[in-house]
């Protein structure tokens, strides 16, 4: 089956039709109602609202060599194609594709790359991003250099004629920084270069990186999509055609695509997806207010803090809150943050975010610790620093957590 017979199958017709006909439409599905109608249609067979989970690898054909609408599960599933109808309805995409985690979604947009181009990355990413671009592509002679994305002239500076790609993450991963994604997308498009946006932490209730002039945006389903810490998967959406074929090759030629369950569970958590965040950027706004008084915390980074050097762009840019992760840094020694970490009873030391239980741990020693050391701190990525996902408890019984374990003037 060709990546073109995919696009105008039936279940992604409903996207491109579908998405199509809400752009043109004089009364457009807002985004709660894409996240619960748009490729989650009753099941023609049953009636079931929910439609079924296909676990099958393998599809029966009408003919040999005549072929219907799905062969063969790493080609596509049904159940996979309506949650990847859905995505590219939210984040304004004529198409999306789910994989079996985040970085294997990385990864299936590094592909686009070619030994000798070099990506563009901002200083402030996902560890497991720093550890791939320079610990695994660049023995495929991709190069990567690192750029504050929150500084236009210093990313102008650094394009070459090399640069093909520029991945970005805004808020980024752990310092919160934000990066003006249509400032960013002018830049590289200038250049001929390729918008990579992490989008993980924004979600698309926030941030729509499709509508501000990136190429490509990509999510950890494993976080808010999901939503609840059962499940990992990763999504790229991108509103042009040929970019989606290029991207399903080198999916289906590498196969790191998401399973049935998993694309159940995450469709599930979409539905959710708009209430759970804008409760949760609530109570991260509290949180993060309380910290910035708090006489044991010396720096809290948050964009919606008016003093975030990217509060004003972030106000633009990101519709109805500032996220529900937050980083802070303490008056005191490493210990005192590594013991402030270990201690809080309800916000439970792990890697991960974006789930309904809020989550601590120390960048340095966890979600980063793949950075080389030097390289971390000179990114500003203190080895005191806490990170906070907020989940959806009461905003009192976090703070209290907290206050419990803050070390006393
Ligand atoms: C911003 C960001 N991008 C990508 C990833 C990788 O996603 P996954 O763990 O689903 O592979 C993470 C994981 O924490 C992340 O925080």
């Amino acid at each position: 089956m060709s990546p073109r017979s995919v696009i105008a199958s039936s279940c992604c017709s409903v996207v491109v039709v579908t998405f199509t006909e809400h752009r043109s439409s004089a009364v457009p599905m807002r985004f709660q109602t894409k996240a619960i109608h748009v490729g989650q249609e009753t099941d023609p067979q049953t009636g079931a609202v929910v439609p079924p989970i296909h676990v099958t690898s393998t599809f029966v054909q009408p003919g040999a060599g005549d072929w219907g609408e799905f062969d063969y599960s790493r080609s596509g599933n049904p159940t996979r194609k309506a949650l990847e109808c859905t995505l590219a309805a939210l984040e304004s995409g004529c198409g999306a594709l789910a994989y079996s985690s985040g970085m294997a979604a990385i990864h299936g947009a590094m592909m686009l790359l070619e030994a000798g181009d070099t990506v563009l990355a901002g200083t402030d990413i996902y560890g497991g991003t720093y550890r791939l671009l320079h610990k695994v592509l660049n023995h495929a002679g991709i190069n990567v250099k690192l750029v504050p994305t929150g500084d236009l002239a210093a990313l102008e500076q650094a394009f070459t004629a090399e640069t093909k790609l520029l991945w970005l993450e805004s808020p980024g991963n752990p310092l919160l920084s934000i990066a003006d994604i249509r400032g960013c997308a002018d830049v590289a498009h200038r250049h001929g270069a390729l918008v990579g946006v992490d989008s993980t932490f924004a979600t698309p209730v926030l941030t729509r990186p499709l509508e501000l002039g990136a190429d490509i945006v990509m999510h950890s389903a494993t976080k808010y999509l999901g939503g609840h810490s059962d499940l990992l998967g990763g999504a790229l959406v991108v509103d042009d055609e040929e970019l989606y074929d290029r991207l399903y090759f080198i999916q289906n030629a590498t196969g790191a695509v998401m399973g049935p369950f998993e694309s159940f569970l995450c469709s599930r958590g979409l539905k959710t997806l708009q209430l759970r965040v804008l409760e949760q950027c609530r109570t991260a706004q509290r949180l993060a207010e309380w910290l910035d008084d708090h006489p044991a915390v010396d720096r809290v980074y948050y964009p919606g803090l008016p003093n975030h050097p990217g509060h004003e762009v972030a106000a633009r840019q990101m519709d109805g809150g500032f996220g529900a992760m937050l980083s802070f840094e303490l008056k005191g020694s490493y210990d005192d943050a590594k013991r402030v970490a270990e201690s809080t009873r309800l916000f439970r030391l792990a890697v991960s975010l974006g789930a309904v239980e809020s989550l601590i741990e120390p960048p340095a020693a966890m979600s980063h610790a793949s950075y080389d050391r030097e390289d971390r701190l000179a990114h500003g990525i203190q080895d005191g620093l806490i990170r906070l996902s907020v989940g959806l408890e009461a905003f009192e019984d976090l703070r209290d957590d907290l206050d419990a374990v803050l070390p006393r003037g």
